[in-house]
Parts: structure tokens; C-alpha cells; sequence
């Protein structure tokens, strides 16, 4: 497997000069796995599937005493954090290995002093698509972002499908286990790291290999206009406030007509990479994009990469929570993702399309019916406010490639109004993201984090994991042919 060059830089707890809690996080977006040719169509798939949806984004942390470091994947769309256990059967089989990627890092309870056993409380978590993980719950001391976190409750997966444990940042209320327990966020406020379970995410672009996750605060810098709010909805299976769940009241392409006949219920979701509408309004919009919609074959929405310059300036507009409501508009370049014709040079057989091999791209909105989700291809454009203790989510348009920091606190009385940057800052071509130092100056976590040095906020190298997408546990696998999954079933 390659190993990424992209790097992490973890920030420091603020505490010291600013007196502020927050507590930044920076992450980095898994990029291509290049395994070389392999035909087993699972294997094939998932590498094809990681690199034309963008990938997840990871974070990493560290877990146990001495810490054992882990790379995990920040979701926003379940509430667990896991970990893949030394002994979990993916990481001994070259067979499961081969058809769901190598183990990304794993822990081993028995290198740690700090490790307690929860008396095998059975963990089990399973995603949209198809894919998961059980083993039991354990208690151990997690360093995220520069804070020790004593005895946090984390899942050990023993036997999984996934290659990677996973950072999940959602409401208590989903946690995977039998009994809601205090879950990492409930945590951060409970040990008076972050005045209230809030946080912000920004992903930016996709030409960026950094995001951040800022808990407690938002940057000012980050954002253009001004944070609007809007109310977190109950979810519509549980009919409790258990996902990042807000009302799209409208979607517009360019000057068009709005597409929505009805405000939707959206999952935000960090977890999933493409972005899902209903299968009506994803039809409409594949005709103004010329998409031709073969996910029930190769599991790819395809287009013409050109649509990028022959749409150029084209934004796809969300509107939340009515007239006055939040806009983020995305841009047709960040909907239109890799080139396939590296893949098809190494065997994936496209279906007959209208435009050549060299210039087809995939799409990053799909068509679904009954749940819908805004994955990372929506997420990059936006800049969003979860706040989990007053139960709503603000959201701006994201100020890509912020290079200047300003951070407010989000305290008790919620998110605070404040106005972001007035317009796109325009990015300095030869500033480019790839080093530790310039990607925490990128996500301004220097500014924050006084006593933050090369040696306490070091880089760290990522391994690229399989693409895959995930979302609340209490979904079914009625909806697994709707992500990747597709290609694991042929
Ligand atoms: C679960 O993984 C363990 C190894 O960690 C293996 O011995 C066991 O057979 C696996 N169980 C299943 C159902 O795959
Ligand atoms: C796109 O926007 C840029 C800057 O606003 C403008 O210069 C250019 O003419 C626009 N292109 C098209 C095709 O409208
Ligand atoms: C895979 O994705 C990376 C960025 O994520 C990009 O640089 C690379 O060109 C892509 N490869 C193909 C074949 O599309
Ligand atoms: C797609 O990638 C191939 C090489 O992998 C290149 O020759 C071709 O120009 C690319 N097409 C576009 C539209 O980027
Ligand atoms: C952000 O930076 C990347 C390269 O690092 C560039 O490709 C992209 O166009 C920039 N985005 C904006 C909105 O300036
Ligand atoms: C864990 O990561 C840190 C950087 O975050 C690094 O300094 C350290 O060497 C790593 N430890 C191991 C055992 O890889």
C-alpha cells in the first residue's frame, strides 16, 4: 500500500494563552490506493470507489498507555469511537484483506497500562452500506487534539469489514451499544475541555488535503457571510433527534426553478462521500449535466469532465430553513470528481456512454428514495456548526483555503452570530498543503496554541483506506446498494 503524503498536524489544547476552550482538530482526505492492477472486483472496486468519491477524511489519534497511535475516520453520521483490535480477523487474512483493504492501525489492549475491560459489553455497529464491525466495548485513555481523555468508552472491533476504526461525533442518543453511555463529545464538556457539545467542520475544497474539526469554537476566517441557524429535526425512522438531520427547502441549479416540490429531511454526514437526493430530483439534474446513471451496474453516476468548463461558474444552490434561511452553493467543479481512465486501463468496463474514455468523470450526486444525505461532496463547500446540546446546526459558505485564523467560543447560550469573511479569499498558488508546518498554518492551529512545537503537534503519515460510506447504525441493509456497496455484490 502507498503511504500518503498528506499529512496531520494535531493542535494543541488552547488553554494556555488564549484561555479559550476549544479544541482544533485537523484531519486529512485519503487519497489514491494504488495496489496496482487487481482483478477481483471487490478489490478493484473499493480502490476505484476510494479515489472517484474523494475518500473519507481521517484524523488521528491516540489511544492507551504508552499511547498506540490510530487512524481513524471522523464521521458526524455515528456516535462510536472504534478501533480495530491487533487481533481483529481482517488484519489476519490475506483473503479478507484483498476484499476490503489492508488494516489501516490497530490496538493492542494488552500494550496498555490504562486499558479496562468492560466485561465483553458486545459492540456492533453496522453501516448504510453494508459494511461493519462487532467485538466489545472497552475503556481507555484517548489523546485527540493535544487533550487527554481519561477512560473514554470505545468500541474494539474483532471482526469487521471496515479497515479503519472510526471517530464518530454524533448525539449519544445513536451510540451502538445496548446502554447510551458517555461518548466522546459528552466527554470533551464533561472533563470542561469545551463549554458545550458543539463543534465546527470544515472540510474545504477538493483540491485540499486538510479539513478541521474545531471543537467548542468556530473560526471566523473560515466562513463568508453570516452563520445562519436552523433547528436539527428529528430523525425520521427513530422520531428522535439522533442525526444531524436539518429541512433542504430548496435546491436550485444556476437561475433554474427550484427542484424541490417539498422541504426534505438531510442528514449532514462527514462519513459519506457522495451526496444522495431523491431519485426524481436526481434525474432532472442528470439531464442539465448530461449524466448518464449506471449505478446499478458499476455503482457511477458518469459525465463528461469537460461539463466542469462548459458549466463554469454553474453553482448547485441548498437552501435551508425557509427564505431567510442558510445558502451554500456548490460549485459544478467540486460535483465532478476523478478521471476513470485509469481504472478502465486497469479493467472496469464502463457502460456505452456519449462521451470517450479520457474525458469521463463521475458524479458526486446520486439518486435515492426515502433518506437522503449530504455527503462530502456538498460538505466541502460549507462550513457547518453542529451543536448537539441546543440542537441545531448553523451553516455559511465555506471560505476555501483560509490561511488567516479567528476563533469564537460556542458557550451554553449556543451558536454565537457572528459573520464570517466577505468574500472568497483568493488562494496564493504557491501555497500548497502537503507539509506539517504549512498545514497547520494552513488551519491556523499555530495561532491558536501558543506552546504548540514541531514536537508536540507532529505530523503524522496516513495510509489511503477503501472508500466507503457510513451512517447511523440503525439503518438496514435495504439501503447498501445505495453507496459502494453496489460493487461488493457483483
Ligand atoms: C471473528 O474474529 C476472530 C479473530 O479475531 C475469529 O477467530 C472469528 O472466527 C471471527 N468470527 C467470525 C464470525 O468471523
Ligand atoms: C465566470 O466568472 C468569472 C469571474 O467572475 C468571469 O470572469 C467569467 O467570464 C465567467 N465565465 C463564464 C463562462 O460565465
Ligand atoms: C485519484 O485522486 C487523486 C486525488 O484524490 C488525484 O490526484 C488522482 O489524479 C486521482 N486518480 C485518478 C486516476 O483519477
Ligand atoms: C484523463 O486522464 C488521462 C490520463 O490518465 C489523460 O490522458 C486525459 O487527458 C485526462 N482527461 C481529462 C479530461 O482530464
Ligand atoms: C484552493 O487551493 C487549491 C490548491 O491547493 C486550488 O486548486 C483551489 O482552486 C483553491 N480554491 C479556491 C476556492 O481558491
Ligand atoms: C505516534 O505518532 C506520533 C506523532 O503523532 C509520533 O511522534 C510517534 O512516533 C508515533 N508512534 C509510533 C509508535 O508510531
Amino acid at each position: 500500500m502507498r503511504v500518503l503524503s498528506s499529512l496531520i498536524a494535531l493542535g494543541a489544547i488552547t488553554a494556555s494563552a488564549t484561555a479559550q476552550k476549544v479544541i482544533p482538530m485537523s484531519f486529512s482526505r485519503a487519497g489514491p490506493q494504488h495496489k496496482g492492477p487487481e482483478r477481483r472486483s471487490s478489490t478493484f472496486s473499493q480502490q476505484i470507489n476510494n479515489n472517484l468519491t474523494g475518500g473519507g477524511y481521517f484524523a488521528e489519534v491516540a489511544l492507551g498507555t504508552p499511547p498506540q497511535n490510530v487512524t481513524l475516520i471522523l464521521d458526524t453520521g455515528s456516535s462510536d469511537v472504534w478501533v480495530l483490535d491487533s487481533k481483529a480477523d481482517l488484519c489476519h487474512s490475506m483473503a479478507l484483506e484483498s476484499k476490503y483493504g489492508s488494516c489501516l492501525s490497530t490496538y493492542d489492549s494488552a500494550q496498555s497500562s490504562t486499558f479496562q475491560s468492560l466485561d465483553q459489553e458486545e459492540f456492533s455497529i453496522q453501516y448504510l452500506d453494508g459494511s461493519g464491525a462487532s467485538g466489545v466495548y472497552i475503556k481507555d485513555d484517548l489523546h485527540v487534539a493535544g487533550a487527554n481523555v481519561k477512560a473514554l468508552q470505545v468500541g474494539l472491533a474483532q471482526n469487521t469489514t471496515i479497515n479503519s476504526g472510526l471517530l464518530g461525533v454524533g448525539f449519544d442518543t445513536n451510540v451502538a451499544a445496548s446502554t447510551i453511555y458517555q461518548n466522546i463529545i459528552d466527554t470533551f464538556v464533561n472533563e470542561g475541555l469545551i463549554h458545550t457539545k458543539a463543534y465546527s467542520l470544515y472540510l474545504n475544497d477538493l483540491d485540499a488535503e486538510i479539513g478541521t474539526i474545531l471543537f467548542g469554537g468556530i473560526d471566523t476566517q473560515q466562513f463568508i457571510g453570516a452563520l445562519k441557524v436552523v433547528d436539527i429535526q428529528p430523525d425520521p425512522q427513530s422520531k428522535i433527534i439522533s442525526s444531524f438531520t436539518v429541512l433542504l427547502d430548496s435546491l436550485t441549479v444556476g437561475s433554474g426553478a427550484n427542484f424541490l416540490p417539498q422541504a426534505i429531511p438531510v442528514v449532514l454526514d462527514s462519513g459519506t462521500t457522495l451526496t444522495y437526493l431523491p431519485q426524481t430530483v436526481a434525474i432532472e439534474i442528470y439531464s442539465i449535466v448530461h449524466a448518464v446513471d449506471d449505478t446499478l451496474n458499476t455503482g457511477f453516476v458518469y459525465v463528461n469532465c469537460d461539463i466542469v468548463s462548459s458549466l463554469k461558474n454553474t453553482t448547485f444552490d441548498f437552501q435551508f430553513g425557509g427564505n431567510d434561511g442558510p445558502i451554500v452553493k456548490v460549485p459544478i467543479h467540486e460535483l465532478v470528481l476523478d478521471n476513470v481512465s485509469e481504472y478502465v486501463a486497469q479493467g472496469l468496463e464502463l457502460p456505452a456512454l456519449p462521451f470517450a474514455v479520457e474525458n469521463t468523470c463521475s458524479f458526486g450526486i446520486n439518486g435515492l428514495n426515502g433518506y437522503y444525505l449530504l455527503g462530502d461532496t456538498f460538505l466541502r463547500s460549507a462550513y457547518v456548526v453542529y451543536d448537539l446540546s441546543q440542537k441545531q446546526i448553523a451553516l455559511a459558505q465555506g471560505n476555501l483555503n483560509a490561511t488567516k485564523t479567528n476563533i469564537v467560543e460556542i458557550t451554553t447560550t449556543g451558536i454565537p452570530i457572528v459573520s464570517g469573511v466577505v468574500s472568497q479569499e483568493v488562494s496564493t498558488p504557491t501555497k500548497i498543503l502537503g507539509s506539517a508546518s504549512e498545514a497547520t498554518a494552513s488551519t491556523g492551529t499555530d495561532a491558536l496554541a501558543p506552546s504548540q512545537s514541531t514536537s508536540d503537534s507532529p505530523a503524522v503519515r496516513v495510509a489511503p483506506a477503501m472508500g466507503w460510506e457510513a451512517t447511523a447504525v440503525t439503518l438496514v441493509a435495504a439501503f447498501c446498494s445505495l453507496t459502494g456497496a453496489t460493487f461488493l455484490m457483483f
